[in-house]
């Protein structure tokens, strides 16, 4: 079973359980909050051998919703640097930020708030996008993106992932995924450009200069992720065939690993779940690309669990370690990889 360490870039990685990014809605003017110190703490202590922190805003319209976590000015990283340094001391293990702009998909109202639904126009803010080409019905249409426009969005990316290292994150995750505007860039589904941005000639002009200017600026012992698509679930999206494509050019640029995700591009697709879904894809995408490769959805049984590590780099688990956190710990297997406290110890024999 592959649970054993790993080094990537001289970062130290205990074993190859990922807590997965999940978005709080609960920042404090884009700043974390009580409760990023909590939620934090608690999957900290799952045992997972690195953490990937929610995704954070480049700039203010590339947030999803207004309580989301942004990383662009000084006060954002005084305020990231409190809460990595908090958290290096409850547990040493790599944290990594997730970094996005959401496009066409912000400007949304919290989810546990109103489920899918766009802020009210007085309420919100103008959203941009590869293409005018609207989420769904009830989505507005966004702007088109001009050349200065993504330019400048490729260096706020470089900006965030300054800050990010600056405030102690040992690696910034590039959300490429779930409908956001990098993921907007790369699907056929809301991308009908026909400059270099567009992706008819599949060369990921956006993608591959996002990835490279990260890359001029990255310290030692700093690594650089990317959650991509695998697959859109719709007969003219991105299929894994696209996703090998894009990796292959981002690997060359220096991306050090993925996270093969899929769907979101637009609210319902025909993607089914069920325990490990994404795991044989993954397994495709791992076949035919050189990078490290991480997977999530529905790993939440240790069955299912050791078939990923089987089969994968990383294995990504959201839900279970937020409803069962010592659920990795309970089982003999695992136990060893956490460090439970000596008062705990007694409790899980
Ligand atoms: C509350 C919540 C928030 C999430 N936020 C993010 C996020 O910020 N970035 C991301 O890439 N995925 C996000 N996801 C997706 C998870 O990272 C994960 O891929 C998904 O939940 C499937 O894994 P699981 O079945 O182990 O939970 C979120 C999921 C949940 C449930």
């Amino acid at each position: 079973m592959k649970t054993d360490k790993i080094k990537i870039n001289g970062l130290n990685f205990k074993n190859r359980l990922v807590v997965s990014p999940m978005c709080q809605y609960s920042s404090r003017n884009g700043c974390p909050s009580d409760w990023h110190y909590y939620h934090l703490r608690n999957l900290l202590e799952t045992g997972a051998g690195s953490l990937v922190v929610e995704t954070t805003s480049v700039s203010s319209i590339g947030r999803i919703t207004k309580k989301d976590l942004c990383l662009y000015n000084n006060t954002h990283l005084r305020e990231h640097k409190k809460l990595v340094k908090y958290l290096k001391k409850i547990r040493n293990v790599p944290i990594l930020l997730q970094i996005s702009h959401s496009g066409r998909k912000g400007s949304a109202e919290i989810p546990f708030v109103k489920k899918n639904s766009p802020l009210k126009k007085k309420d919100g803010w103008v959203t941009y996008a590869p293409s005018k080409i609207k989420r769904d019905k009830n989505w507005p249409l966004p702007a088109e993106m001009n050349s200065k426009q993504i330019n400048n969005l490729i260096n706020q990316f470089k900006n965030t992932s300054k800050l990010a290292f600056k405030a102690g994150y040992d690696g910034v995750e590039v959300h490429m995924a779930h409908g956001y505007l990098l993921h907007q860039f790369c699907s056929p589904i809301s991308n009908k450009r026909i400059d270099k941005f567009g992706n008819n000639l599949q060369n990921y002009e956006l993608h591959k200069n996002i990835i490279k200017s990260i890359k001029n600026i990255l310290p030692k012992k700093k690594i650089i992720g990317a959650r991509v698509t695998g697959s859109d679930n719709l007969p003219k999206g991105i299929k894994p065939k696209d996703c090998i494509k894009l990796l292959n050019i981002l690997t060359k640029e220096g991306l050090n690993y993925a996270c093969i995700s899929s769907g979101g591009i637009i609210p319902k697709t025909k993607m089914k779940f069920y325990p490990g879904f994404r795991i044989k894809m993954a397994k495709y995408i791992k076949q035919n690309s050189s990078l490290l490769i991480r997977t999530s959805g529905l790993i939440n049984n240790y069955v299912i669990l050791k078939k990923a590590i089987k089969h994968l780099d990383f294995v990504a688990v959201g839900r279970k370690f937020i409803n069962d956190k010592f659920f990795l710990l309970k089982n003999k297997k695992f136990k060893k990889l956490g460090n439970i406290p000596e008062q705990y110890y007694y409790c899980f024999n």
